[in-house]
């Protein structure tokens, strides 16, 4: 009877390996470069051409081979890392398997240079996985390896690969990760001869992430920092106003080493809630720390991904991160030229401690449920009863208010300590209103008002239909309607968030929307709701607010649990720094 089991010839077994590590020139750039970290280098230089399909070169400065090491390492499961099943807990050093080599030699010519010190080295040529030559070169000291013509004995995996420009991308792309996740260390990425990333060793990591990312969007970041559960956050997250449907840039750690979790990336997303335009993705740059023993490291071949022990709490911990940053009045936008990141070379602790903490009033406390009217004082809309509720008081942490001024009609302006802060009064009045809605839903209550007389409404055929299906809903926001028959309406109650509030104008504009299909698509659709009632009942641009008004708005708007970001992801509060006021007079 012929065998049916036999061993795999060992060139066989690195080439399954290889299908396992080597799926495409970014892995081959990726074990490499990891190699060159793990050898102790300083600066990593990677060369790709025709996006690593006929050539990667990863050179570095570390440590170096010597000749019987150099030759070893091509063999299966040689590695100087690890000794026994032990050593495979933890995250210290980036390879363990003593497979990567071999299997990349499996599918490639491979030619490793390496040298202990300088001018002594070695070179080991390799062709599909068998040694051709050894020789003696003259080199300094550090590794250079050498992958050409990769998958070449492999002609269906060679067919899988994807245009030059996406394996370009992708190779880019894993070399930026490493360079962010080791802003000490120095690299160098050659795409056909043309330098495309350079970064010098010894950066912050913050200098690091201005580098890779640029500046620019660097400086639309804000930073974010949170610990519950167990787990710790801190990073960079980007101002809402500043996000956009395409081109954002996502880095997650964990315990300092990248990974991708696009289940931690939605629960960020998910703390931008009813900050952003829903369309905008931000860019997020966040490290996740948390006792080794609660995280997984091991269980993806290329250990992209990670594995929780605790995943509802590494999650909630980064959606608190994110909220809780969007709170602060760091998070206003800032009228200068360097706005998120600390400038250059200085440490985020001390860039910290030289901007002003934020008013305990712009950290986000609970919310105590006001009524959505902050002109108290104000007589009500004529036609209405009185209101059903009394307003809350503002809270008893709000910052001082100094001197408020009206511009154009439509922004208020007052001096803070770090400089002077202009609100939108429109953008202000709608966070607040939408926040009251939203605790009103919450809390069952509606903030209706009785009206007198009940006005009529003709309505189209479709806003008739939409007003049934979304009856519900208008009553949260406080509109009571009852048929009248054929396509009247009877409008029962109204919100009344203030007295300049023509709510059969804001009936008409929701309805018509909502004929016309705009509600649909959203995520959560009360919370959609809330925002456009929000935005039809706001105070608008052009409306002059006496000072009462004016304080009334602001210290409502600084109870919300984010003052500085309107429901659509625009800004309600721009901060003109003393500094900048300061650079621009030439008083610095
Ligand atoms: N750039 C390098 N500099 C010094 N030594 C290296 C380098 N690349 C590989 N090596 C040596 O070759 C061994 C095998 O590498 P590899 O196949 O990637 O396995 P692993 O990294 O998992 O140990 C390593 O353990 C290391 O000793
Ligand atoms: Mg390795």
């Amino acid at each position: 009877m012929p065998r049916r089991i036999h061993i795999l010839p060992d060139a066989l077994a690195d080439q399954i390996a290889a299908g396992e590590v080597v799926e495409r020139p970014a892995s081959v750039v990726k074990e490499l470069v990891e190699n060159a970290l793990d050898a102790g280098a300083e600066q990593v230089r990677v060369d790709v051409e025709q996006g690593g399909k006929t050539l990667i070169e990863v050179s570095d400065d570390g440590h170096g081979m010597g000749r019987e090491d150099a030759i070893l390492a091509l063999d299966r499961h040689a590695t100087s890392k690890i000794r026994s099943a032990g050593d495979l807990v933890g995250i210290r050093s980036f390879g363990f398997r003593g497979e990567a080599l071999p299997a990349i030699a499996s599918v490639s010519r491979l030619t490793l240079s390496t040298a202990e010190t300088d001018g002594e080295g070695t070179e080991v040529q390799v062709s599909g996985g068998r040694v051709d030559r050894v020789a003696e070169v003259a080199r300094r000291r550090g590794t250079t390896v050498t992958v050409r013509a990769l998958f070449f004995n492999t002609p269906a995996r060679r067919k899988f690969l994807r245009s030059v420009a996406s394996e370009t991308r992708a190779a880019h792309e894993v070399l930026a990760t490493l360079a962010l996740a080791n802003p000490a260390i120095g690299f160098e990425l050659y795409v056909d001869g043309l330098r495309r990333l350079f970064v010098p060793p010894r950066q912050t990591e913050e200098e690091r992430l201005a580098a890779v990312w640029g500046r620019d969007l660097a400086g639309t970041l804000l930073p974010a920092q949170h610990g519950a559960g167990g787990f710790r956050v801190d990073g960079f997250i980007q101002r809402p106003g500043d996000a956009r449907p395409t081109g954002r840039r996502t880095q997650l750690f964990v315990n300092g080493r990248p990974f991708k979790d696009n289940f931690l990336v939605r629960a960020a997303e998910a703390g931008y809630r009813a900050a952003i335009h829903p369309g905008d993705r931000p860019s997020l740059y966040l490290r996740l720390w948390t006792d080794p023993g609660e995280v997984d490291v091991n269980v993806h071949p290329a250990k992209l991904e990670v594995r929780f022990r605790d995943r509802v709490g590494a999650e909630r911990v980064v959606e608190e991160a994110v909220r809780l940053a969007l709170g602060t009045l760091e998070a206003a936008a800032m009228m200068g030229e360097w706005r998120g990141l600390p400038a250059e070379g200085v440490p985020p602790s001390a860039a910290s401690a030289s901007s002003p903490a934020p008013s305990p009033a712009l950290s986000p406390t609970a919310y105590a449920a006001a009524a959505p009217s902050f002109f108290d004082a104000a007589p009500a809309p004529a036609g209405a009863a009185q209101p059903s509720e009394t307003a809350a008081a503002p809270p008893a942490d709000a910052p001082a208010l100094g001197p408020l001024f009206q511009l154009f009609d439509t922004y208020i302006c007052y001096e803070a300590p770090e400089g002077m802060v202009i609100v939108d009064q429109h953008s202000a009045h709608e966070r607040v209103l939408y926040e009251a809605v939203m605790a009103q839903l919450r809390d069952g209550g509606a903030p209706a008002q009785r009206l007198l007389i009940a006005e009529t409404v003709e309505l189209t055929d479709e806003e008739l239909e939409s007003v049934e299906r979304h009856g519900d809903e208008l009553r949260h926001v406080g509109f009571e309607v009852e048929g009248f028959g054929g396509r009247t309406v009877l409008l029962q109650a109204v919100p009344a968030p203030h007295p300049r509030f023509d709510a059969l104008a804001c009936f008409r504009e929701m309805v018509a929307d909502l004929a016309r299909g705009r509600f649909g698509g959203w995520h959560n659709r009360l919370e959609r709701f809330a925002a456009t009632y929000a935005c039809r009942a706001a105070v608008k641009a052009g409306q002059t607010l006496d000072p009462r008004e004016m304080r009334e708005l602001l210290l409502r708007l600084f109870a919300t649990e984010l003052p500085p970001h309107d429901v659509h992801g625009r800004s309600t509060i721009v901060r003109l720094p003393r500094e900048e006021l300061e650079r621009r007079f030439g008083r610095r």
